[in-house]
């Protein structure tokens, strides 16, 4: 079985070994940990939380980002057929396609926020966002619900069109090796930065302190959503991105250095914003506006907060193009294996088709569409919900009992053996679908705690 010979072109192409690990590491960091993990871990815990999140990426995160690695590495095809050439059982096909469906949704709003953190770089260096005077969140609404974000969105989606385009060296890996360490020097003097501010440690204290009574039901279904979306797991992602690692590398390695880089940016995101946001009496459980409301109205306040400020939604804009990148890739990577289209063609029509699609989720926070509110939620958070709440956490599973019943040369491909393939398969076959069908119920309503 060695290499898998396969016809088609995109799984000829190679990451290089550090290529990869940082590619994945620009694949996890991202929104998820400098925008949504803040928000969520002020609204539903605080570090109790944040505790929870930790062992929901242990115990069901780790095992599951090996599992989709290797079956990406083992299938060499898309996120479409790599189940099925492991299996030869057509209806694995379903199932792929179905994660390659979760990413081009997500893609879809995910390139809205990402656009906003575009805005806010601009508006910060060049001084508009810090007006004296300004209410905050009045500017991220109006700003919101006016046309300007349709453009920033079709910006991200025109940059992670043009480095599909130029392939998995010569655009996903050169991209990201540009990117992180420019990113990393940003994080950690932002982190001085806000650690050195008059009150930080009431920040910190709320982050890193437990309170275990803070905790509820709705915190551990949030927690292992957000493990799933934090390491860009149930989407075929991981799988696209380890379709194209070499055979000699550890995955079991790149693993390890996945989640501890996931884990370590979200830790440095906390103590940049908590001590930030506490140090000026805001509230940290302001939701999705956390970062574009209670941050600015902070930096302005602060010497040189404009250049903070500029660095702070840069370091956003950095952490969403790399994430958006690695999500895009899983339906260009489909389409150029289904309709065999040169990659060029599938980055121009998936990346024009998901900027129509996103258009709704743009026009919803507070635009022409903000006022339709279908079950409680706009668009913008219908499409959040569906997808981080029940449609990974489904893909998660596919790949859990497709790894752990399955695929019987999982091990192998893993390089795992003993111990450690015996406590991955306990993770996959037992723990991680017991706890992914109760967290699936409780989010569709079939049970209450
Ligand atoms: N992990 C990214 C983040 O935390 O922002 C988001 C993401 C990327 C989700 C890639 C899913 C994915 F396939």
């Amino acid at each position: 079985h060695e290499s898998t010979p396969s016809s088609n072109a995109g799984s000829a192409e190679r990451f290089t070994a550090t290529g990869f690990i940082l590619a994945a590491i620009g694949s996890s960091v991202g929104l998820g940990n400098m925008w949504k993990f803040p928000y969520i871990t002020g609204k539903h815990g605080g570090a109790a939380f944040f505790l929870l999140f930790i062992i929901c990426l242990i115990i069901v995160g780790l095992p599951i980002l090996l599992a989709e690695m290797t079956v990406g590495r083992g299938g060499r095809g898309s996120a479409g057929t790599s189940f099925y050439n492991l299996t030869k059982k057509k209806y694995w096909s379903v199932f792929g396609v179905f994660s390659v469906i979760t990413a081009f949704i997500i893609m879809s709003y995910y390139a809205v926020v990402a656009g906003w953190t575009l805005h806010y770089t601009v508006e910060s260096f060049t001084g508009l966002l810090f007006q004296s005077g300004t209410d905050y969140k009045m500017k991220f609404v109006s700003f919101a619900s006016g046309y300007t974000p349709i453009l920033w969105q079709a910006v991200v989606m025109l940059i992670t069109g043009v480095v599909l385009a130029k392939g998995v060296s010569g655009g996903i890996e050169k991209f990201n090796k540009i990117l992180i360490p420019g990113f990393l020097i940003i994080l950690i003097v932002l982190m001085f930065r806000a650690l050195t501010l008059p009150g930080a440690s009431t920040g910190v204290e709320f982050f890193l302190k437990p309170d275990f009574s803070k905790l509820d039901a709705e915190s551990a279904l949030i927690a292992l959503g957000h493990a799933f979306f934090s390491l860009s797991l149930g989407m075929g992602c991981m799988l696209t991105y380890g379709s194209y690692v070499d055979k000699r590398q550890s995955l079991g390695a790149a693993t390890l250095a996945i989640g501890f880089g996931d884990l370590v940016y979200a830790l440095i995101a906390g103590l940049i914003i908590f001590p930030t946001v506490f140090s000026f009496g805001l509230e940290p459980g302001e939701g999705v506006g956390l970062a574009f409301m209670a941050l600015p109205a902070a930096f302005s306040q602060m010497p040189f907060g404009f250049f903070f400020g500029g660095l702070f939604f840069a370091l956003l804009a950095i952490a969403a193009l790399t994430s958006a990148i690695s999500i895009l890739e899983v339906p260009i990577a489909f389409a150029m294996e289904k309709w065999k289209w040169p990659r060029k063609k599938a980055a121009i029509y998936v990346s024009s088709l998901c900027f129509l699609i996103g258009i709704p989720s743009a026009m919803s926070v507070g635009g022409l569409l903000g006022g339709f509110t279908p079950g409680g939620k706009t668009i913008f958070d219908w499409v959040d919900f569906v997808t981080a709440y029940i449609m990974m956490p489904l893909g998660g599973l596919v790949v859990t009992l497709f790894t752990g019943y399955a695929w019987k040369r999982a091990g192998e491909e893993a390089g795992l053996k003993g111990i450690g393939y015996r406590l991955w398969m306990v993770a996959l076959r037992y723990v991680a679908p017991v706890l992914i069908i109760l967290i699936f119920l409780y989010s569709v309503g079939l049970i209450r705690v």
